[in-house]
């Protein structure tokens, strides 16, 4: 898909009328390769309410602009993890918008309003092993990679992961957000 030379990304939250845009993110073998392989449509339903109602969880649409429409998925929610409260991040493009730093900037924007939240110091994201290209992007948005882990997901299963750490309150995380934000996409 032609991404306009102009083009940018910004946020906004869920609603009723994205159920088929999760379905694409969820429901296909190829786009949850790395993340358990597809949900149930019910699960699918179920989890387009949490992302509208849930107020621990901090779930946005990525909207291609000028186009206005929705390509991604985005965000961050509260997690326990080895004994300190986190913010676990995750991230979803439609096939066809993939490979033209959508996913790096969408990080960016949620790094942001994490740390506008400012209720936690750290946000941790566990991409498989395999997933090259989320590990790529943790790298480039300046997170730390602490070490690999059996990371549970989804609920049950386990999958090599690596656990990568972003300080949300390090001046050197804002600076690289910022000029990653002040870039177009394409
Ligand atoms: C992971 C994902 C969100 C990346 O989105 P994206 O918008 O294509 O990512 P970006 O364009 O911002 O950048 C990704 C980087 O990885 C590289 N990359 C992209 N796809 C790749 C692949 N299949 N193999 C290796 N590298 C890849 C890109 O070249 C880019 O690196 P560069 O900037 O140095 O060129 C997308 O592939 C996706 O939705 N995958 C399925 C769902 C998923 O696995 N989510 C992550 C769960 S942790």
């Amino acid at each position: 898909m032609q991404v306009k030379e102009q083009s940018n990304i910004n946020l906004r939250s869920w609603s009723e009328d994205d159920l088929s845009l999760l379905e694409r993110l969820l429901g296909d073998p190829i786009m949850t390769k790395y993340i358990g392989g597809p949900e149930t449509p019910q699960k699918i339903k179920e989890r387009l309410e949490r992302y509208r109602k849930d107020s621990k969880v901090h779930m946005f649409v990525i909207v291609l602009q000028p186009e206005n429409i929705g390509i991604g998925s985005i965000g961050f929610w509260e997690k326990d993890w080895l004994g300190e409260a986190i913010w676990e991040s995750g991230w979803r493009i439609l096939p066809e918008y993939q490979g033209k730093g959508i996913a790096t900037k969408a990080i960016s924007l949620i790094i942001e309003r994490a740390q506008a939240e400012g209720k936690r110091r750290f946000m941790h994201a566990f991409p498989s092993i395999d997933n090259e290209a989320s590990n790529i992007i943790c790298k480039k948005t300046g997170f730390v990679l602490q070490k690999e882990v059996d990371f549970e997901y989804p609920p049950g299963k386990f999958m090599r992961s690596n656990d990568w750490r972003l300080d949300l309150f390090a001046n050197e995380t804002i600076k690289t957000a910022n000029a990653i934000i002040a870039k177009k996409v394409g």
